[in-house]
C-alpha cells in the first residue's frame, strides 16, 4: 500500500522502517526540515537497534523516501499514520496542537479516500475529535475515514517490539477502515516477512492478536497498558521499602510472587524509579484525562509519588552513608533512563544528580550512549570517559542505570580508584556479599 508517515521521530520513523521492511511504499514527512536532512544523509536522530539497516535498505529498495513536503507525503497516499509528539503541557495534559494542525492539513489537501490512522499516544476521544476536523475541514470531494492504532514501542527494542508485537490493537469507525489495516498488518499478524532479526521467529504458526474495536477503547488500552506497567514499578519500589525496614530481601520477594503466572516476572524490578518519555507523561495524561471525565484516579496519584518519592530516597541513603554530601565528589554511572538507549527524558540519574549539585556536591559521571544529551542540559558535571575515571577520588559511586558493562567492572580497581569505597546500587545489579568480602559499603533498593 501507499503510506504516508507524519513525523519522523521515534514513533514515526520506526513505523516508516517496519512497513516498509514488510512491502509497502512508504513516505516519511517531518516539519523539521534538519531531520529530514540528517535522514537524507542516512544518518539517524535517534538510537535504534536495528533502524539505520532497516532505513538505509530500504530506502535503497525506493520502498522508504523522506521528504519535507507535507502535501507531497499525503497526495498519493491511502493510509496517513499521525505519529507527531503529544508532549505535556504545564498541567501535565498531553499538548495535541500538532496532532489537529496535521489532521486539518490532511484534510485540506487530500481529494478521493484515505484512511488517516492516529498512532501517537492521545488521550481517550481525540479520535472522535480527529474525525469531527477533518469533517469541517474536508474538501467536498474527500472521503476521510479516522482510525486509533496506537503503539506499544519499548525504546532499545522499538524495531522488534513493532515486528514482533504481542497484540496489535485498532479502534475504527468502519468496516472499511478495519479490512485497510487488517491488510495493511497482514504480514505481520502471520509472520509473512523476511525477519531481518531473528533467523527463525516464527510463532510456531500462531498469529499475533489483532484487537479490532472503537477508538475510545484503543486510545485507552495504551493509557491502561502504560499505567498498569507503571504501577506494576512503583509497587515493588513500595514493597523494597518495607523489605529494608523487616530485613527482607527485594530480590526474593519480586521472585516470589513474580512466578505466579497472573502477576508475571517483569516489571518488578526495584530501584530508583521509572523515566522516559512514556510512562511519566502517559501517567500524568491518564490522571487529566481521568479528571476531565470526573473521576479522581488516586492509585495513579500515588503510582506517581512514589516514583517521585524515589529520587530523595537516594539522597536519604547516600547521606545515611557519608552524613554530610556537601563538598563531597559523588560519581553517577549511567544517565539514560534505561540501558541500550541514549535518551534521558525524565530519567531518575538526571534529577539525582540536580539534587547532589543543590546539595552542593561535586558531580563526576558516566554513560555509554547518554552523555553527549547530559551535556546539553547539565553543564556543572564532570563528565569521564569510563567508569574508573569516575570513581577516582570519589567518596561514593550511585549505580542509576543498568548497563552491561557496570556489571562486569573490575571492582577491585574500583575500589583503589575511590576515596571512599561506598556503592549505592541504584538498580540492583551487584552481589551484595561480593562486594561487602571486596571492602566495600554497599547499599541497594530493598535489600
Ligand atoms: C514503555 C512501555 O514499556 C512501552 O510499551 C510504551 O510503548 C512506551 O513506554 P519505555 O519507556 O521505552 O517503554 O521503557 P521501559 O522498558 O518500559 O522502561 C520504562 C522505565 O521503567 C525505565 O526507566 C526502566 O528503568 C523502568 N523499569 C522497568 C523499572 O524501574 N523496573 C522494571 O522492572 C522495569
Amino acid at each position: 500500500m501507499k503510506i504516508a508517515i507524519i513525523g519522523t521521530g521515534y514513533v514515526g520513523l520506526v513505523t516508516g522502517a517496519c512497513l516498509a521492511e514488510i512491502g509497502h511504499a512508504v513516505i516519511c514527512q517531518d516539519s523539521d526540515s534538519e531531520k529530514i536532512d540528517i535522514l537524507e544523509t542516512g544518518r539517524m536522530p535517534i538510537y535504534e537497534p536495528y533502524l539505520e539497516t532497516l532505513v538505509r535498505k530500504n530506502r535503497e529498495s525506493g520502498r522508504l523516501s523522506f521528504t519535507k513536503d507535507f502535501e507531497q507525503a499525503v497526495k498519493p497516499s491511502v493510509v496517513v499514520f499521525i505519529c507527531v509528539g503529544t508532549p505535556p503541557l504545564e498541567n501535565g495534559e498531553a499538548d495535541l496542537s500538532a496532532v489537529e494542525k496535521v489532521s486539518r492539513e490532511i484534510a485540506e489537501v487530500s481529494d478521493g479516500y484515505k484512511l488517516i490512522v492516529e498512532k501517537s499516544t492521545v488521550p481517550v476521544q481525540t479520535g472522535a475529535w480527529v474525525a469531527k476536523t477533518i469533517s469541517i475541514y474536508g474538501s467536498r470531494n474527500a472521503e476521510l475515514d479516522v482510525a486509533s492504532n496506537p503503539e506499544f514501542l519499548r525504546e532499545g527494542s522499538a524495531v522488534e517490539d513493532f515486528l514482533h508485537p504481542d497484540r496489535i490493537v485498532i479502534g475504527v469507525q468502519n468496516k472499511r477502515a478495519e479490512m485497510i489495516l487488517s491488510e495493511l498488518y497482514e504480514p505481520i499478524i502471520h509472520g509473512k516477512f523476511n525477519c531481518p532479526i531473528h533467523t527463525d521467529c516464527s510463532r510456531d504458526g500462531e498469529a499475533v492478536p489483532f484487537i479490532v474495536t472503537d477508538m475510545n477503547s484503543a486510545e485507552l488500552i495504551k493509557h491502561a497498558s502504560n499505567s498498569f506497567l507503571a504501577t506494576k514499578i512503583s509497587f515493588i519500589n513500595a514493597v523494597a521499602e518495607i523489605c529494608e525496614r523487616t530485613g527482607a530481601n527485594i530480590r526474593d520477594v519480586s521472585y516470589g510472587i513474580g512466578l505466579d503466572k497472573r502477576i508475571g516476572r517483569s516489571f518488578l524490578e526495584a530501584g530508583i524509579g521509572f523515566g522516559g518519555f512514556c510512562f511519566p507523561k502517559d501517567l500524568q495524561a491518564f490522571i487529566r484525562i481521568a479528571e476531565n471525565y470526573g473521576y479522581d484516579f488516586k492509585l495513579l496519584k500515588d503510582v506517581e509519588n512514589i516514583n517521585v518519592e524515589r529520587i530523595s530516597l537516594v539522597i536519604r541513603k547516600l547521606k545515611e552513608a557519608l552524613w554530610i554530601v556537601k563538598g563531597k565528589t559523588i560519581g553517577i554511572l549511567g544517565l539514560a533512563f534505561k540501558p541500550n538507549t541514549d535518551d534521558i527524558r525524565f530519567a531518575p540519574a538526571i534529577e539525582i544528580i540536580k539534587e547532589l549539585l543543590k546539595e552542593g556536591a561535586q558531580v563526576k559521571a558516566y554513560d555509554p550512549k547518554a552523555m553527549e544529551r547530559t551535556k546539553k542540559e547539565l553543564s556543572e558535571v564532570l563528565y569521564c570517559r569510563d567508569p574508573y575515571e569516575v570513581a577516582m577520588e570519589a567518596d561514593g559511586l550511585v549505580i542509576c542505570t543498568e548497563w552491561e558493562e557496570f556489571k562486569s567492572l573490575d571492582l577491585e580497581k574500583i575500589k583503589a580508584c575511590m576515596r571512599r569505597p561506598f556503592i549505592l546500587d541504584g538498580r540492583n545489579i551487584y552481589d551484595k556479599d561480593k562486594l561487602l568480602s571486596l571492602g566495600f559499603e554497599y547499599k541497594g533498593i530493598g535489600r
